[in-house]
């Protein structure tokens, strides 16, 4: 029944606004998401904002001001959200994180990285603590899977007559607990099944056709060497990269990919088959991770856009270079085409009016014009790959 519950909500409109009540972990939030009237919908990308109780300044006002000034009809937080110690902190640190949001009446959605449920408050809990603040879409859709708040999230079309596009939120996960395995957790065969039977549900809805969907999770698929490092016929040490037994080259193809690479990926420690779910379902256009700070490229793989959004966290590890928010802005009439764009925070620090730099933690109009400098060099250098790459 609870795997249904999504499809149903998908053809039903309801009327109100957001209840502010307590619900269980599993059950749906009676919210439903349409596409504005000129059939634009658009998602605002928060990753690893990863602070304690005493949420940085900084990255609050980023918040805010990203906020204040696009719009968003939909909030994402991409996992590692809160890392502050105990229930009544991790409490005051997911109020804290998602208060910006809370404040303007924007629905949004989580998902887990590996470091939410680290500090002795269960997910499940964790979860709860979202729900019971309001605003929070997250549900977890079948408790017996593996990992908490797998849900998906319909988009209705403007006219409401339709499902005209779909959201996925899963549980990569934190650590790989198989006996004899170590590194990072993967996405389960019963969430992958869990997967492709409501994706299967969703397409006979809609007339057998796929619903084009996106998908938010913490971690990288495992894809990801593959895709961005040249493959090695054997290890050169130090001088190489070693992932699920393969050995690859220490640097990535810099042509293959567009935005900033400035740490190795993290991916889960085993070939998990997600990528190859989704191709077979065939409805997923883009996947967006947080996961590894510093990195905002994005590169396709098999025909499926694989984003890195960087940290929107002051207190966490990145650079100013490409701290900041990411925004994707769908279009009914042609969902493959969305926009993605990440906005940085020197950007918002920079404009008149911003009071970023003037919080605790924030640095000066200086600190930020450098990093913006930087950007705009580098870019160059961006647009001359892309001439090569024939775009
Ligand atoms: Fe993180």
């Amino acid at each position: 029944m609870k795997k249904t519950i999504a499809v149903i909500l998908s053809i039903i409109l309801i009327c109100g606004a957001l209840s502010t009540g307590a619900f269980a972990v599993g059950e749906a939030k009676e919210e439903t998401l349409k596409f504005n009237k000129d059939g634009k919908f658009k998602i605002m990308l928060f990753a690893d904002s990863q602070d304690d109780e005493n949420l940085e300044e900084t990255t609050s006002q980023l918040m805010c001001e990203a906020l204040d000034k696009y719009t968003p009809d939909l909030v994402v937080y991409l996992g590692d959200n809160t890392v502050a110690d105990g229930y009544e902190n991790q409490y005051k640190a997911i109020t804290a994180a998602t208060k910006p949001v809370r404040d303007r009446n924007i629905p949004y959605s989580i998902v887990f990285g590996n470091h939410d449920q680290e500090h002795n408050v269960a997910k499940e809990d964790l979860l709860k603590i979202y729900q019971e603040l309001g605003g929070c879409l997250t549900y977890d859709a079948d408790p017996d899977i593996y990992g908490c708040g797998n849900c998906n999230l319909p988009i209705m079309s403007s006219d409401g007559q339709k499902v005209a596009f779909n959201l996925w939120f899963i549980d990569s996960g934190s650590n790989n607990t198989d006996e004899g395995a170590s590194g990072y957790d993967y996405v389960h065969p019963d969430q992958l099944e869990w997967y492709k039977r409501t994706a299967k549900e969703l397409a006979a809805a809609n007339g057998g056709k796929p619903v084009p969907a996106f998908d938010f999770q913490h971690i990288v698929i495992p894809e990801i060497y593959d895709a961005i490092h040249v493959k090695l016929p054997f290890s050169l040490g130090d001088l190489s990269f070693n992932y699920c037994g393969n050995s690859y080259s220490l640097l990535p193809v810099f042509s293959r990919l567009n935005g900033y690479w400035l740490e190795h990926p993290c991916p889960p420690s085993v070939y998990d088959g997600q990528l190859d779910a989704w191709l077979e379902a065939g409805d997923v256009i883009a996947e967006f991770h947080g996961h590894d700070h510093t990195n905002s490229y994005n590169v396709n793989i098999k025909g499926i856009d694989v984003v890195n959004v960087p940290t929107v966290g002051c207190n966490s590890y990145s650079k100013d270079i490409n701290r900041g928010v990411g925004l994707i802005t769908l279009d009914e009439k042609n969902p493959a085409d969305y926009k993605y764009e990440l906005l940085h925070i020197f950007d918002f620090a920079l404009e008149d009016g911003s009071k970023i730099c003037e919080v605790d933690g924030g640095g000066s109009k200086a600190h930020y014009g450098f990093y913006k400098a930087l950007d705009s060099v580098l870019s160059v250098f961006f647009e001359v790959v892309n001439i090569f790459k024939g775009k």
